[in-house]
């Protein structure tokens, strides 16, 4: 990794991809607040996902350029790394959401396999010293029965449209360390929750209808056992990956925090004062993983990370948010979503 000095100071220029999107905005965030001499370069396309609402306030700072680019465009991908020279790219655009990878998986070829070698293309015509940090995910491990947890030697066995993907660019990123030795690090978190997150992902879009008296969707039994972290613990083990991570190396992200897909709904409704009567069980998702569990041990003894949040007070904190949040709610629901929203669900909902 170069890292360059001025004035005495560790400086490091660092370009982030799917900053506006909900784990990218809040690190942002995160990265500006806690590393106050690092300039960032923010590449986002825009997509549904991507919000500039999320960043608003950090325009002007003077440590903060957006620029906005789709990463599958190799020509302004290459014109972005010879104009701002990162010390190191931390890699979080996607296309994220599973039940949309079944509805058409092809978004998810092109950003997240496609997108992915143009970037890793892009980062070693720049430098080979460049750190690559990838962020994938824990669902490229499949899934789990009800006891084990997934170690970053599992093997990989994807059961989506969008954990394949997923899956597809790890590979990618590991060919890139092998033949070309670039300097690259995977990681592989569970599901994250906090501020920012798109309403169609389960905590906020449970939020959103029980705040407005419409019905829950639950998949199935909901029985599926999904590991949350709260955001901002993620984007603080991306950091000590970016900054101690070895190189060519995976590590899982997790915070041993299983639930209950039906539990969490039913937190939601207790704190919001609605009747479980909103509840709807739907149609399953086809392929739907039963189980998520991450053993974060590697990251833990390795690189000394710990969470710092836990669900008893951030999932509260993270319901009022979308509470006192309710015009961005709103505001990234309409559109192009809506469509979609009621596409799927108003096939599913089996009142
Ligand atoms: P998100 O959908 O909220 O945001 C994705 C961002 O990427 C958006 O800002 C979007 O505009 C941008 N983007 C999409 N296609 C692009 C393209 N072709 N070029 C440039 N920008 C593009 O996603 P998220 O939940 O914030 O997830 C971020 C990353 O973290 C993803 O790589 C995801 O796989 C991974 N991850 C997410 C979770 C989770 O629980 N959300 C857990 C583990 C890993
Ligand atoms: P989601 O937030 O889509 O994340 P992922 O599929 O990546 O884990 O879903 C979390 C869990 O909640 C998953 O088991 C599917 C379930 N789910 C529902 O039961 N109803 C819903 O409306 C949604 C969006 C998800």
């Amino acid at each position: 990794m170069q890292l360059t000095k001025r004035d005495g100071r560790v400086l490091m220029r660092v370009l982030i991809t799917g900053g506006a999107g909900f784990i990218g905005s809040n690190l942002v965030h995160y990265l500006l607040r806690e590393r106050p001499e690092w300039d960032l370069v923010n590449v986002d396309a825009l997509t549904y996902a991507g919000n500039l609402e999320n960043l608003s306030g950090i325009e002007s700072n003077p440590r903060y350029v957006f620029v906005k680019a789709d990463i599958t465009d190799t020509v302004t991908m290459n014109s972005v790394f010879e104009e701002h020279r990162p010390d190191a790219v931390l890699h979080l655009a996607a296309e994220s959401h599973v039940d949309r990878s079944i509805l058409d998986s092809s978004p998810f070829i092109r950003t997240n396999v496609l997108g992915t070698q143009i970037l890793l293309d892009a980062t070693r015509a720049h430098s080979t010293d460049c750190r690559f940090v990838h962020v994938s995910t824990d669902e490229v491990y499949g899934t789990l029965g009800a006891t084990g947890k997934f170690l970053e030697t599992t093997p990989l066995a994807p059961n989506s449209p969008y954990s394949a993907s997923k899956a597809s660019s790890d590979m990618l990123v590991r060919a890139a360390h092998e033949t070309f030795g670039m300097d690259v690090v995977t990681t592989r978190c569970s599901n994250n929750y906090g501020p920012y997150q798109f309403p169609e992902k389960l905590i906020p879009l449970m939020i959103a209808n029980a705040r407005d008296d419409k019905p829950l969707p639950v998949y199935g039994d909901g029985q599926q056992v999904r590991d949350w972290l709260y955001v901002t613990d993620h984007c603080s083990a991306l950091l000590a990956v970016l900054e101690h991570g070895k190189s060519g190396e995976v590590y899982n992200i997790g915070g041993n925090n299983e639930w209950p897909n039906l539990e969490v709904v039913r937190l939601i409704l207790e704190q919001l004062g609605k009747p479980e009567s909103l509840i709807r069980y739907v149609q399953d998702r086809p392929g739907h993983d039963r189980r998520y569990a991450i053993d974060p041990t590697k990251l833990s003894s390795e690189l000394g990370w710990t969470p710092s949040r836990t669900f008893e007070r951030a999932l509260p904190e993270t319901i009022q948010w979308y509470i006192d949040n309710e015009t961005w709610v709103e505001r990234v629901r309409s559109g192009q979503y809506m469509d979609y929203f009621s596409d799927q669900y108003g096939e599913r909902l089996s009142e």
